[in-house]
């Protein structure tokens, strides 16, 4: 046992809370007079940032328009985001700071300077210039964690094209549907990607994608894998041929504060996901404030968000947020505990790292590994430890706390979403008295507060609602892509006049924020959002399938994990196989993390007199709950038989 264990048990049972070191405070980006100055004038607190953290190639003219539900910031201002973070700190003298370091899953390593950043940055943006490429153009992007990734929507952002980055573990399906809806023109992918000591064939979910996907002219290919892969002629381009020998100068486009930086799709509680809009000034402002005062970020630190860059957490805290920092940052290909569980530890000791942020998912799978292998490593370089993605059990964050920090890292446990784009409820480092399990209080300048049904707000200590935000903040979603009615149903029409997060919360008699997970048709499978619709609906695509639901249920490692509850055609005979062929159906259709950890054949659901599958009596039976009210349930026989069914057959499926 480490000796530092009784000092987190008395945390646990007794205090429950973690007071800011002295020393941390002393030295902190952060202040406690930030709350009152953001509240007294948010306007005037995110104008100030603004103006601070980026250059304005024009002044704005006002810092906010605000017609619900639609905002503008910074409005009349002009900009060029990949000026803001690769450019101007070389033109400050900072060419020589490490932007990257980057490492392969197979222990190859790369290290890229702003100065090399700003090289390749150019160099790819005049390749999509000569692609014919230009402003407010869409360009894909679906690559593995590789240096061309951050490099890739740069030189997007360089020449005022909105990317649309698909995460590397999706299908060609996934691909195919942001693609079209994006009707993106260009393509940029790489053959392949290392994962498990696996190669992720990513140009050949690519080429599918783009087979049906016409606006695509042109397809831009790194060789990271080496594999052979088949090259259209006239469409597909490597990489090397078309970037390396262009320009090594490339002048920065100055869009409008407004211009859109990106789409990220996002799953909602239909089929199809959501395209979210992020535009250009607010969105800087935001991240790169955001991740100032939350991460501390001083000159001298390694920063690792070890998320993937396809994700919000990704664009916003590996990309965008850290550059404009000028802060030296951490990129890992691969998987995290490849080859040994020790992986992360091993990268923390080699680059020193200061700064450590990642998901509870991966903390608890950690944990699970137990505390020799963290043990063997020098983590003394880490200062601050993040979360995010999901609900973080206050066990989870101890362990993290002491197995990782050496009980002396403050852990900010930070909520948002794709939407929100920024952090919006976090703890601040050395300021904010830390309680492990709660994301404590909203950033300075951030309206929220929890609602009942009705919208009234509920009072400190009595209970859980809705979280709502209530006034627009910098980076927030500017819409859905072509979606307006979608933007306004989702979000604006549930409580008048406040934003719908989609999540249950309360506060406690302090006030702080304990949120309790989506209460929507949304899951959280290892941190990521896949919503039910999405699984059942390509369960339904399987020639065998009638009908298919699926809910989440609590996973010790996983957060949630995905049962499917599936009624076969009638000539069909269920069997293991079967079970075994869906899921695997499952995971080609959308992706790996999407693929049902149990699947159980029922010949009915149950469902409403109006026909609306119960997912709630759903969730208790793969739960093994008491079940709940069941009166408005059409055959209240059918759940007695799914659930004496599920006992029987459930134990040969987990995995
Ligand atoms: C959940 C990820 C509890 C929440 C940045 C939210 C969290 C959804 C936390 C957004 C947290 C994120 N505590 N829950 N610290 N952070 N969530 O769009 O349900 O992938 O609505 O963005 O993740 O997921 P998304």
């Amino acid at each position: 046992m480490s000796p530092n264990q009784p000092e987190i048990e008395a945390l646990f049972s007794e205090v429950r809370e973690v007071t800011p070191a002295p020393a941390f405070t002393a030295q902190a980006n952060a202040t406690p007079e930030l709350y009152e100055r953001a509240e007294r004038d948010p306007e005037a607190f995110w104008a100030a940032e603004a103006k601070q953290r980026i250059s304005w190639s024009r002044p704005w003219d006002s810092v906010l328009e605000w017609e619900l539900p639609y905002a503008k910031w910074f409005v009349g201002g002009q900009l060029n985001v990949a000026y803001n973070c690769v450019d101007r700190h070389v033109e400050q003298g900072l060419g020589a700071k490490v932007a990257y370091y980057w490492e392969g899953e197979p222990g190859d390593t790369r290290t890229l300077t702003y100065a090399d950043l700003q090289r390749e940055v150019n160099k790819a943006a005049n390749a999509l210039k000569a692609l014919g490429v230009g402003i407010g153009d869409r360009v894909g992007i679906y690559m593995p964690m590789i240096p061309e990734l951050p490099i890739a929507m740069l030189a997007c952002a360089k020449i005022g094209a909105p990317h649309v980055v698909v995460f590397g573990g999706f299908s060609s399906d996934a691909l195919e549907g942001r693609m079209i809806d994006a009707e993106a023109v260009a393509l940029i992918t790489a053959d392949g990607g290392w994962r498990n000591g696996k190669v992720l064939d990513l140009k050949a979910a690519a080429d599918v994608a783009v087979g049906n996907a016409p606006t695509i002219k042109n397809v831009l290919v790194v060789r990271r894998t080496g594999h052979d892969v088949p090259m259209t002629e006239g469409r597909d381009h490597w990489w090397h041929d078309v970037v390396d020998g262009q320009s090594a100068e490339c002048d920065p486009v100055p869009v409008d504060s407004e211009h859109l930086l990106y789409l990220l799709h996002t799953s909602g509680t239909t089929a199809k996901p959501k395209g979210i809009m992020h535009t250009t000034g607010g969105y800087l402002a935001g991240v790169s404030t955001t991740h100032h005062y939350i991460f501390d970020i001083k000159p001298d630190d390694v920063y690792w968000c070890a998320a993937d860059i396809g994700w919000v957490t990704g664009h916003s805290y590996i990309v965008y947020g850290p550059l404009a920092n000028g802060t030296t940052g951490v990129l890992y290909e691969g998987a995290p505990q490849f080859p040994e569980p020790d992986r992360w530890w091993s990268i923390v000791e080699k680059y020193k790292v200061s700064i450590l942020y990642c998901a509870p998912t991966a903390i608890r799978a950690f944990m699970k590994q137990g505390d020799d292998w963290p043990a063997k490593h020098d983590l003394s370089s880490l200062r601050l430890l993040g979360t995010v993605g999901e609900p973080i059990n206050p066990e989870a964050w101890l362990w993290y706390r002491r197995a990782i920090g050496g009980s002396r890292c403050p852990v900010v446990d930070t909520w948002w979403q794709t939407e929100t784009g920024m952090i919006l409820i976090t703890p601040l480092p050395g300021i904010t008295t830390l309680r492990p399990g709660s994301a404590t209080r909203p950033f300075p300048g951030i309206g929220a507060k929890v609602v009942d049904a009705d919208g009234t707000e509920v009072a400190n200590g009595s209970g859980g609602g809705y979280l709502v935000l209530t006034r627009p903040w910098p980076a927030m979603l500017r819409g859905i892509y072509k979606d307006p009615e979608r933007y306004l149903s989702t979000y604006w029409r549930r409580f008048p006049g406040m934003y719908f997060a989609g999540d249950g919360c309360k506060v406690d008699d302090d006030g702080y924020f304990w949120l309790l997970g989506r209460v929507d048709d949304v899951m959280k499978i290892a941190g990521h959002r896949i919503s039910t619709i999405e699984v059942e609906s390509a369960l339904v695509d399987h020639p065998a399938v009638a009908e298919a639901a699926v809910v989440g249920r609590s996973d010790p490692v996983t957060g949630e994990a995905i049962s499917a509850f599936v009624i076969l055609k009638s000539h069909i005979t269920p069997s293991d196989e079967l079970a075994l062929e869906l899921r695997e159906h499952v995971a080609k259709k959308i992706g790996a993390i999407a693929r049902p950890k149990m699947v159980m054949f029922t010949p009915e659901l149950p469902k409403t007199r109006s026909g609306k599958i119960m997912r709630r009596l759903l969730r208790d039976i793969a739960e093994h709950r008491t079940l709940g009210d069941v009166t408005t349930l059409a055959d209240s026989g059918i759940v007695e038989t799914i659930r004496v069914k599920a006992q029987s057959s459930e134990a040969d499926q987990l995995v």
